[in-house]
């Protein structure tokens, strides 16, 4: 039996070049998103650059917690998954108490129910197989509280990261040794969400190589990972124990 590595939000940014890096190591795939004309033309691009693996790909809006277990059902009865990336997300926000908590309520209801819907899906498959890979996209504005327009999307984030730590004690104990689970807390890397920050952003790398450092974490089936590695490692512990009013002006 071959395994599948199922990617939401695979229709750019980094869940797209987490698809091509994934193929290029030999993953058969399962792509989803909203918009469906972009996965079928990236599997069409994986299909010319790596002809023996296979790729679908499914319509899938993550906000749609019944659609999410049919989708994640279907594609395990397609073809067995061994691994689920929680991927889609949005970084839309604005200040809290702005008088439009749209934006902030979209990307709370996206990053934190999408991303619990996305987790009881994948765990089920898991727990019934009892074996598989969930890999959850954070972010290192996950480490502590953010100014402004991401105040909302960092809380999210620090949802995302408790809720894979939660999983990852709960397997500790139960010794469910097959199951593992990944928390990835990528730094600033050039996507569609930050594709208006200006180009010379602080510590800002390109996609390919952001996610370069992605894969490595989660083919070594990493814990938690600070990605990429330079300068987040140095970082993230410091923005954990730094004042408040220091890390203000970091992040
Ligand atoms: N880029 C960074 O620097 C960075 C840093 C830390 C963490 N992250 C995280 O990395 C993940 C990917 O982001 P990105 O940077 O690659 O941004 P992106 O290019 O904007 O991609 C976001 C993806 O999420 C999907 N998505 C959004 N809302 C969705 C919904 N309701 N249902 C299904 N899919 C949805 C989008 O697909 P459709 O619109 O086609 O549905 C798109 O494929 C996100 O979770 C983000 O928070 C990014």
């Amino acid at each position: 039996m071959t395994f599948t590595t199922l990617i939401t939000g695979a229709s750019s940014g980094l869940g797209a070049e987490l698809a091509r890096q994934s193929a290029a190591a030999g993953h058969d795939l399962a792509l989803c998103a909203r918009r469906t004309e972009r996965l079928d033309a990236l599997a069409a691009e994986i299909a010319a650059s790596c002809p023996a693996v296979t790729v679908r790909t499914y319509a899938l809006d993550v906000t749609d917690p019944d659609a999410v277990r049919s989708v994640f059902q279907r594609a395990d009865a397609e073809a067995a998954l061994d691994r689920v990336v929680v991927n889609a997300g949005l970084g839309k926000g604005r200040k809290v108490g702005s008088g439009k908590p749209e934006a902030n309520r979209e990307t709370a209801t996206t990053n934190v129910l999408g991303a619990l819907a996305q987790a009881e899906a994948g765990m089920e498959i898991f727990r019934a197989r009892g074996a598989g890979h969930l890999v959850l996209v954070s972010s290192v504005t996950a480490l502590r509280g953010n100014r402004k327009a991401m105040t909302t999307y960092g809380a999210t984030k620090a949802f995302v990261a408790s809720l894979g730590e939660g999983l990852q004690s709960e397997l500790l104990v139960s010794g469910a040794g097959g199951i593992d689970v990944t928390v990835l807390l990528p730094g600033y890397i050039r996507s569609e969400m930050n594709e208006k920050v200006e180009q010379k952003t602080r510590f800002m790398v390109d996609t390919e190589t952001g996610v370069r450092s992605m894969m490595a974490a989660i083919e070594a089936r990493k814990r938690r990972a600070l990605v990429p590695g330079w300068p987040w490692r140095l970082i993230g512990p410091l923005l954990k124990v730094l004042p408040l009013k220091v890390v203000s002006k970091l992040v």
